[in-house]
């Protein structure tokens, strides 16, 4: 693994072998001095050039925690907004040898795009369009992993998970497609005709075997997992639901609906929530939300990350600047 650009590309033994290495992260940040040697000398730049919080903080604090030399770049203060290509600020930043460049970008492919160019730094998709999300697909089966298994690193098979929402627009839902069925979990996808699609089963998505389901009760019905997901507005060109108030009737995941549907069900959301819309407080808040976990240990997820990828073998670098 030379980057990280999405699920896509992973093995399974690579995605077990970044569960197993975070796994063995997560005590640093139990620690009192929550700092271990392991990059020093290393340096990470993060390049968001799309709003973040939690990833970008994560990713910060991943990296100090093991060291490293973190350094931010956000959309503000970087020299795109002066007309300068994607490639040319990436060109400019691998010039002073960064161990590894996160980007985070509104338009899909940008961090594909940077790893076929760049070959002195590894290249770490942070969220990119309606593409992928990686790390956070990672982190959620990394709280799976820690939840279900008590700790303890075991293969995640076997389960029933729902995502529920906007997928068609959603970059954590298609890296956690791609993710569990890599692992030979049942995905279902529930949410409005116009949000879940019928050609997210093409062969060039995610084939026959994801289940897609226009009724909430119906898709959640049995499962151990259910994935809720923001409504992204910010990447919708026109209306794909009535109002908030009707999405939220019909598919907002309440705790009497999952009482009903799926008892024994834990929740995701990779955050940030709209409460009242596509997911109660009551929820949110409840003893079955594994919300808190996964910001916990999206930290040690991204220290594992940024350790496979800052001590792999290198190529040469190019060493030039522009095109
Ligand atoms: C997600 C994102 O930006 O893709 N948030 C995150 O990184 N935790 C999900 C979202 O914006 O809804």
């Amino acid at each position: 693994m030379r980057h990280l650009t999405g699920i896509a590309g992973l093995t399974k033994s690579d995605l077990e072998k970044i569960l197993e290495t975070a796994h063995n992260f997560i005590e640093v940040s139990e620690r009192e001095i929550k700092k271990v040697p392991t990059l020093r000398g290393k340096t990470i730049v993060n390049l968001f050039l799309e709003p973040s919080t939690r990833t970008r903080t994560s990713f910060e604090i991943a990296g100090k925690r093991l060291s490293a030399d973190t350094i931010n770049i956000s959309a503000g203060d970087s020299s795109t907004k002066k007309g300068e290509t994607l490639l040319d600020t990436a060109r400019t930043i691998e010039a002073m040898a960064p161990d590894v460049l996160v980007v985070r970008h509104k338009e899909s492919g940008a961090p594909d795009f940077l790893a076929k160019r760049l070959k002195g730094c590894a290249v770490v998709n942070a969220g990119d369009g309606m593409h992928e999300h990686p790390t956070q697909a990672l982190l959620d089966l990394l709280t799976l992993q820690e939840h279900l298994h008590s700790g303890q690193p075991k293969a995640l098979s076997g389960l029933k998970i729902a995502i529920v929402g906007d997928v068609r627009h959603s970059r954590v839902a298609r890296s956690n497609v791609l993710g569990h069925q890599l692992l030979g979990n049942e995905v279902r996808l529930v949410g409005p005709r116009t949000l879940v699609p019928e050609s997210l089963k093409d062969p060039d998505c995610f084939g026959e075997k994801v289940k897609i389901f226009w009724d909430l009760r119906d898709g959640i019905k049995g499962v151990d997992i259910v994935m809720v997901l923001r409504m992204q507005v910010e990447r919708q060109g026109r209306f794909f639901i009535p109002s908030t108030e009707e999405y939220s009737r019909e598919y907002g995941v309440t705790e009497n609906i999952l009482k009903e549907c799926a008892p024994s069900a834990v929740i995701l959301h990779p955050g940030p929530m709209n409460r009242g819309v596509e997911i109660t407080s009551e929820v949110a808040d409840g003893p079955r939300s594994l919300v808190p976990k996964q910001v916990r240990l999206g930290v040690a997820l991204r220290m594992a990350v940024l350790f496979l990828l800052a001590t792999r073998e290198k190529e040469e670098p190019t060493g030039e600047i522009s095109r």
